[in-house]
């Protein structure tokens, strides 16, 4: 799985583009800036949205080549993101601490899904929202048709 993302990421271009996922930044742009965190960042173009738009921003992903296309385009925009590499588990946030928690086409494997689940809860500031753009199953008609339009190969992921 890391390889394939650092594999994915270790290209010159952006493999998603350096402007933010749409459904984030509409949800984003609603609320007042504080704490929040990007599990599976990736290249950092929805953290440095934040950043840029004055949130306090933490972010990881398991790729250190994503961590490298994210500082690249922080440095960009004159800013900094703190963006560990690591999987969540191998992390330590403080509780109570996000005012939000972007999943944004995370997708994560489904043996520590739950897991993950329970401990974004527990890192959320009491009220805190997530905020969460992911596949349909419908996708998978759509990706056994034309298999470019990328995303999960499967119903479990
Ligand atoms: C489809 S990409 C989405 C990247 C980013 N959220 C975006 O919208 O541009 C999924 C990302 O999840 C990361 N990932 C997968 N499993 C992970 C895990 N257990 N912990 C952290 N990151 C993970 C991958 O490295 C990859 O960057």
């Amino acid at each position: 799985m890391r390889e394939f993302w650092d594999n994915r990421y270790a290209d010159v271009d952006f493999a998603y583009g350096e402007a933010p996922n749409e459904y984030f930044k509409e949800q984003l742009f609603k609320l007042t800036p504080g704490k929040i965190l990007l599990p599976g960042d990736g290249e950092g173009r929805n953290s440095v949205c934040a950043a840029r738009s004055g949130w306090e921003v933490d972010a990881f992903d398991i790729s250190r080549e994503g961590k490298k296309k994210a500082d690249q385009l922080a440095e960009k925009h004159k800013l900094s993101i703190n963006y560990q590499v690591g999987a969540l588990e191998d992390l330590t946030y403080p509780p109570n601490t996000f005012d939000v928690i972007a999943l944004i086409f995370t997708h994560f494997d489904p043996k520590i899904r739950a897991q993950y689940r329970k401990e974004f809860i527990r890192l959320l500031k009491p009220g805190g929202l997530i905020i969460s753009e992911s596949f349909s199953k419908k996708h998978l008609a759509l990706n056994s048709k034309n298999p470019k339009v990328g995303g999960p190969k499967r119903l479990s992921f």
